[in-house]
């Protein structure tokens, strides 16, 4: 039954929990990395398209499966994939897996923020930033801010559906949209920000390779919070009266407007604090660096504003980066947690517990070694969440009964025919083909496309695979 599962207590409840599930680090941290990266506003305009073709239908097919069924993800799959439904379950299974693969790095990482953040107040990374960076990222201090991090996140889970998630994220999503729009103001009026927003939409599309497409299509499934079970898990808490199609396009304009906010607000903090034209060889590595951006190159940023007005701007920054990270470990450890309930009968606070301590010990290990950090990352991303959004829009397409229907409910036109025509088709099609082609080709040395290239795709994931074991 519903309600002793619990629900939202507002339609507000519920698109504030869902939004800050969505927008987290993969805005606010991959997405101008991977948009520097990966040729600017090329890498944009795939993505869009990405959203539109791709994100949006898996969206959809995943909240309509969570509202149809008012179950957790395990559970819905099984109803409703019929006489087969013990099989379809696997789907809801890998879903849950995922969730978990992005809390072992997800949590250390929240954890960083919340210590830059701290670190704002006290003035602890105003000397250095770039050596902060270094000693808090791994190492046996950042295992007891990831057991923080983790000890908040299950006590907010355990609190419940309204009394605990739905409670928090509509005080902390409101206040990380207050703090993103502030400095995206102020950076906009600083001068010099202008070169910033060249270099973010000035597009080069020789940089869009397989690889990067991929990457793309990476970045809008984990920036949504799909193939992790979180959207059908949040919707299955949903009034029967809200649209799933008006409240899942609202969370994937929201998350894409946060992504491009990120955008709007680093690149012109790095121009005009004179960084992104730095010749200093340090700057350019963080730039280029996996989190250098965000934790290395924008600390640097601030420094450079003064001392007051980066002290303010800096710690600020870092507490909007806390709240986005945390409300998106919520909805992960949701996840799980609501497996366990659903299918086991255990008590909530039972479930998150436990849920917490198997995701705490895994993630210790992130904690302290980089390579493990990138394995979770990459595995979680490019392979479980990419395939598991393939399979479960194939699935809300072809096989779940009603998905159309539900798409309509609440719309005065029908548009739930050719949402359920793109799930059958176009979707899980693109989504497997750029699976396949951006793991087995790459760019080689010779800047052309090449079969196994050496540092792209699975190669370099087979790679990184035997030197987390020690075998390289
Ligand atoms: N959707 C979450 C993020 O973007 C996981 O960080």
């Amino acid at each position: 039954m519903a309600g002793a599962r619990g629900t939202w207590n507002s339609s507000f409840g519920f698109i504030m929990a869902a939004v800050g599930s969505a927008v987290g680090l993969g805005n606010l941290v991959r997405f101008p990395r991977e948009l520097a990266e990966n040729g600017g506003a090329a890498f944009l305009f795939v993505y869009l398209i990405l959203l539109l073709l791709v994100g949006l239908p898996a969206i959809l097919g995943e909240m309509s499966i969570g509202k149809m069924t008012q179950m957790s993800p395990v559970n819905a799959f099984r109803k409703l994939g019929g006489e087969h439904g013990k099989k379809w379950a696997v789907i809801g299974v890998a879903g849950m897996l995922a969730a978990m693969f992005v809390l072992f790095f997800y949590t250390v990482m929240t954890g960083w923020t919340l210590r830059f953040f701290l670190g704002g107040i006290t003035g602890a990374w105003f000397d250095d930033p770039s050596g902060y960076y270094g000693d808090i990222a791994y190492g046996p201090a950042t295992i007891f801010w990831h057991l923080l991090v983790s000890i908040i996140t299950v006590y907010i889970v355990s609190r419940g559906i309204s009394g605990g998630i739905e409670k928090v994220t509509v005080i902390i999503i409101p206040a990380l949209f207050a703090i993103l729009i502030g400095i995206v103001l102020y950076a906009a009026f600083q001068p010099g920000a202008i070169d910033g927003y060249k270099e973010l939409f000035d597009p080069d599309f020789s940089e869009l390779t397989p690889n990067n497409i991929a990457a793309a299509t990476g970045q809008v499934f984990f920036s949504l919070s799909l193939g992790q079970g979180a959207m059908l898990t949040y919707a299955s808490y949903m009034d029967k009266k809200q649209s799933v199609s008006k409240d899942g396009t609202t969370i994937a304009l929201a998350d894409t407007g946060v992504a491009l906010m990120a955008g709007m607000m680093v690149f012109p903090v790095l121009a005009f604090t004179g960084l992104l034209a730095s010749n200093d060889p340090a700057v350019q590595e963080a730039l280029g660096g996996s989190f250098g951006t965000a934790f290395i190159a924008l600390p640097n940023a601030f420094v450079a504003m003064g001392d007051v007005m980066g002290r303010i701007v800096g710690t600020v920054f870092f507490l909007g980066l806390f709240f986005a990270a945390l409300s998106s470990a919520i909805s992960l450890m949701e996840v799980p947690t609501s497996v366990l309930i659903d299918r086991f009968e255990l008590p909530r606070w039972k479930s998150a517990v436990l849920i917490g301590l198997i995701t705490y010990s895994f993630g210790v290990v992130s904690s302290i070694n980089e390579t493990w950090f990138t394995l979770y990352d990459e595995i979680a991303i490019n392979v479980f969440i990419v395939l598991g959004v393939a399979f479960t829009t194939f699935f809300a397409g072809w096989v779940a009964k009603g998905v159309g229907k539900e798409l309509d409910s609440g719309l005065r036109s029908r548009v739930g025919v050719y949402i359920v025509w793109l799930m059958r088709t176009v979707t899980p099609v693109a989504i497997l083909a750029v699976f396949f082609f951006g793991g087995l080709f790459g760019t080689g040395a010779d800047g052309g496309i090449e079969f196994w290239a050496n540092d792209a795709g699975w190669n370099r994931l087979w790679r990184e695979l035997k030197l987390g074991f020690g075998f390289e």
